[in-house]
């Protein structure tokens, strides 16, 4: 079994010096194992890369990929997987920061799940027994769990607490092999992000692990404010992918609603306003469905004309529940609080919420449920 532990450098040289034969000694504790070091030099103007090339005489299992330009933590990584995908042949790859944050002590608890054959083994912070660091200021903390909080609601991931880490253990084959880098939406720090949704998409096996995350002691971190909208625009991107139906379908009831309302009014002109508003209701929901059809749920349409027929009634009949349930709603606030305007609206809307979160389930999920 052959473990690559990539770690990215960008003027890191003493902090290289400390965190070396601490790594190596944990090695030894995993004589079956055979364990390298990569680093990924962001072509530092410290001394990082002489204190390198020094420790690769003295420790056999190191290698040195300089960059000729700083590319970005992403950039860096990537460049490292290929490089233990092609010329190493690992199996897995360990991804760790070169500052300390990321405790050597934390590090064979990661090792520990390869026997468990994970796919993805992260150091997390936020499951029972892992930590940030005490002396960061509240908003710091609340900040970066609250990050990690909105990316997984956003992208509807929620079996993986901490987001952002980055101490991590990823297996080659079937799960890094199977990524193409050039697809990956950011060469900063929100390579980490894209690269866990990439890898949770595949359906693999994930497990957190407790780290505690220290404080930097030497050196400066090279986070910096960019890598904040840069994390927001990849979770906004991929929420974009992984919701597009649910977009479509908001814009088809948009859509659906004009029809409605315009037709309602054309009629009543020559019609009784009761008769034209079940038949503009009628036409809006028939209009609807073949929307939903050839474009919100296009990739699962109905082409046969029984399929279509059968479908139109099951939609009909399922739009019924939400109609009479605000009805209901309704009446229930207005008795208990009262016939204002506001009360009203407050009902009618909470009606509506709640009849696009059933319309949705019903559609995606039994009318253009997904082929498996
Ligand atoms: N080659 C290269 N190129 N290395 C880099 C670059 C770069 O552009 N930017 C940073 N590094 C190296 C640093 O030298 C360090 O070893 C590691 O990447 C992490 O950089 P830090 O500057 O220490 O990052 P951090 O502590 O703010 O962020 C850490 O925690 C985040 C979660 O809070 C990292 O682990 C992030 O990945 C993580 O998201
Ligand atoms: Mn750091």
């Amino acid at each position: 079994m052959k473990i690559t532990v990539i770690i990215p450098t960008y003027n890191e040289e003493e902090n290289i010096k400390i965190l070396v034969p601490l790594l190596e000694k944990k090695f030894q504790l995993f004589p079956d194992y055979t364990f390298k070091l990569l680093f990924v030099d962001g072509n530092s103007k410290d001394g990082s890369v002489e204190v390198i090339k020094e420790l690769i005489k003295e420790y056999k299992n190191i290698e040195l990929i300089v960059e000729q330009e700083k590319s970005g933590l992403g950039g860096a990584y990537i460049k490292g997987y290929k490089y233990s995908i092609e010329k190493l042949n690992s199996d897995y790859v360990v991804e760790m920061d070169a500052d300390l944050q990321h405790n050597p002590d934390d590090f064979p608890k990661l090792i520990e799940k390869v026997k468990e054959d994970y796919d993805l083994v992260i150091g997390s912070r936020y499951v029972k027994g892992g930590s940030v660091p005490k002396e960061w200021a509240l908003y710091r903390k609340l900040i970066s769990y609250f990050g990690s909080l909105f990316a997984r609601i956003v992208l509807r991931i929620f079996k993986v607490k901490d987001f952002t880490s980055g101490f991590r253990l990823t297996k080659v084959r079937g799960v890094l092999d199977q990524i193409d880098f050039s697809k990956i939406k950011s060469k900063g720090f929100a390579y980490k992000m894209d690269m866990l949704v990439r890898i949770y998409d595949m359906k693999s096996r994930i497990v957190e692990v407790p780290i505690a995350f220290g404080l930097r002691d030497r050196g400066t971190s090279k986070m910096e404010q960019k890598n904040f909208q840069d994390s927001l625009k990849v979770v906004l991107e991929f929420a974009k992918e992984r919701n597009k139906n649910f977009i479509k379908f908001i814009m088809v009831g948009f859509g659906g609603l004009f029809v409605d309302a315009t037709l309602f009014n054309i009629i009543s002109l020559t019609l009784e306003p009761y008769y034209s508003a079940i038949f503009s209701g009628f036409v809006a929901m028939l209009f609807t469905f073949l929307l939903n059809n050839f474009f919100s749920f296009r990739e699962r349409q109905k082409n046969k004309t029984s399929e279509l027929l059968v479908f139109f009634l099951a939609y009909a009949l399922s739009s019924l529940v939400p109609i009479i349930a605000r009805g209901y709603i309704i009446y229930l606030f207005v008795y208990e609080f009262g016939d204002t305007l506001i009360i009203r609206n407050v009902a009618f809307f909470i009606g509506i919420f709640l009849g696009l979160i059933w319309n949705y389930t019903v559609y995606s999920k039994i009318i253009w449920k997904k082929n498996v």
